[in-house]
């Protein structure tokens, strides 16, 4: 059996106000239809076709050749925009699901429930539907009984119809040759004067045909109409993502102020403190204790690590390691086992070895360090000439006392020390003593009393 998806994306989204198509828009670091569509590939379609028109290219851009792509170069309504999509499988026997590009919260499970159901039912059409509190600007669905009658667009239905608490979600399930036939038959003698897919319920039923409702949590069915909608869903997405993890093993202290991606993994035992966000790929062993006020992107980080108010991005970070407060570890850092980054140190395009401690006001950038180096304090590795990037080295148990700059490309061997202050541009022996910087020299009574 043919399953596929219609997943409309064509219309203006102009309750957004936004210079980006309303699909690409992003809740949770991702675009709204890429939920969309994780949701139809997980019920298992065979191909998915994205009715595109407003912004066609820029979504396009971002699907590239996953889908297949139908145009509605004039968006008259959503039962226009599903007589495009339908074009390239109107000869296939088989089930289409229809899908709206704005509806993020939607899950696959739930997808997969109401399919089986519209199987067994052996329906022509099946409805998802919700029962919502408060249900103002959705479609309403009708009822004469048990079954379902029609579904009232606001903007067309009567007092009595807009009490009706059940509404239509936007989503459904079509037998692929009658949702054809129902399309052919509709018209746009309504208030907005467009093609309503809902009209195809009410043709289907007048046709003798089978058409059911399924009632879903109104939480998977919130469609994103403007940025308040957008804040809703992102609230949605990340409480899942952040029960998640919690569920997984993981104390999240204060949930609504945590951010988790939903491709983060956290191990079991770890603590995450207020502020905190997850983002991108980013994996954390187990026992860590992550935040408060803390960003970490794309990073891996080992076991028994403490970050404290800290920003990370596309680095690693090893076992035992303690970093912040108000460190910056920026791309292509990786930090080894029991290291200590402290406040105020910016790590670039680095590695640091195994219990090496660079414990404040440091930049280390483009270079590489053994194990067991003490950084002093207001160390600076000087990388950039002004027109390229230079490379440093720092042996093994090395000690680079405070104040020290490191003109680079320099080299600094192993068990080798550089006094407080100095300015290294030559390469420094093993376990030799560098000093680069005048000597003091101190002029009796150059005060003169009368200075004074
Ligand atoms: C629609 C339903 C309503 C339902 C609600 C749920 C109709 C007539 N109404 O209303 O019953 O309660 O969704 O969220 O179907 N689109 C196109 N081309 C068009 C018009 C719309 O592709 O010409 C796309 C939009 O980009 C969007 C989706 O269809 O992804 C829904 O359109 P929207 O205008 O948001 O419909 P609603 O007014 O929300
Ligand atoms: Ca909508």
């Amino acid at each position: 059996m043919e399953l596929c998806s219609i997943i409309l994306a064509a219309g203006e989204g102009k309750r957004m106000k936004s210079n980006t198509a309303k699909p690409l828009m992003t809740a949770c670091g991702k675009p709204l239809i890429d939920y969309v569509l994780s949701a139809a590939k997980f019920v298992g379609t065979n191909e998915n076709i994205v009715v595109i028109g407003h912004k066609a290219d820029d979504i396009k851009a971002h699907l590239e050749d996953s889908v297949t792509y139908a145009y509605q170069l004039e968006q008259k309504g959503t039962g226009h925009a599903v007589m495009q999509g339908i074009e390239p499988i109107s000869e296939k026997d088989g089930i289409v699901m229809v899908l709206c590009g704005d509806t993020p919260l939607i899950k696959g499970e739930d997808l997969k429930a109401v399919l089986d159901s519209h199987i067994e039912a052996g329906r022509a059409a099946t409805v998802i539907t919700a029962i919502a509190p408060n249900p103002f600007g959705y479609g309403r669905v009708i009822r004469n009984g048990e079954n379902i009658a029609k579904i009232v667009e606001q903007k067309d239905a009567t007092d009595a119809e807009k009490a009706v608490l059940e509404i239509n979600s936007g989503m459904y399930f079509f037998d692929i040759k009658k949702l054809a036939f129902a399309l052919s038959k509709l018209t746009n003698n309504n208030a907005q004067g467009e093609y309503y897919l809902t009209d195809t319920i009410e043709i289907l039923i007048s046709e003798g045909e089978k058409v059911g409702a399924e009632i879903v949590d109104f939480e998977s069915i919130l469609g994103v109409n403007d940025r308040v909608q957008l804040a809703s869903a992102e609230a949605v997405l990340n409480r899942r993502n952040v029960e998640k993890v919690m569920l997984s093993g993981v104390t999240v202290i204060n949930p609504s102020a945590t951010y988790i991606g939903a491709d983060v993994s956290v191990g079991i035992d770890s603590v995450i403190y207020p502020g905190t966000i997850l983002e991108g790929k980013t994996v954390i062993g187990e026992n860590c204790i992550i935040g408060p006020d803390t960003k970490i992107t794309d990073t891996k980080i080992g076991d028994n690590t403490e970050i404290i108010k800290s920003v990370l991005v596309k680095s690693e970070v090893g076992n035992k390691v303690s970093v912040g407060p108000f460190a910056y570890m920026r791309p292509n850092s990786k930090v080894g086992d029991n290291v200590k980054i402290g406040d105020f140190v910016e790590i670039k395009n680095a590695t640091i070895d195994n219990g090496t401690k660079v414990a404040h006001l440091t930049y280390v950038g483009d270079a590489d360090v053994g194990k067991n180096v003490n950084f002093g304090c207001g160390t600076v590795v000087v990388n950039y000439d002004g027109k390229n990037k230079h490379r440093s080295t720092i042996g093994d148990d090395v000690f680079i006392g405070c104040n020290t700059n490191l003109v680079s490309p320099v080299k600094v061997n192993d068990g080798a020390f550089t006094a407080a202050g100095s300015t290294i541009t030559d390469e420094v022996p093993e376990n030799a003593l560098a000093i680069a910087r005048a000597k003091q020299v101190n002029k009796e009574n150059w005060v003169k009393p009368k200075d004074r």
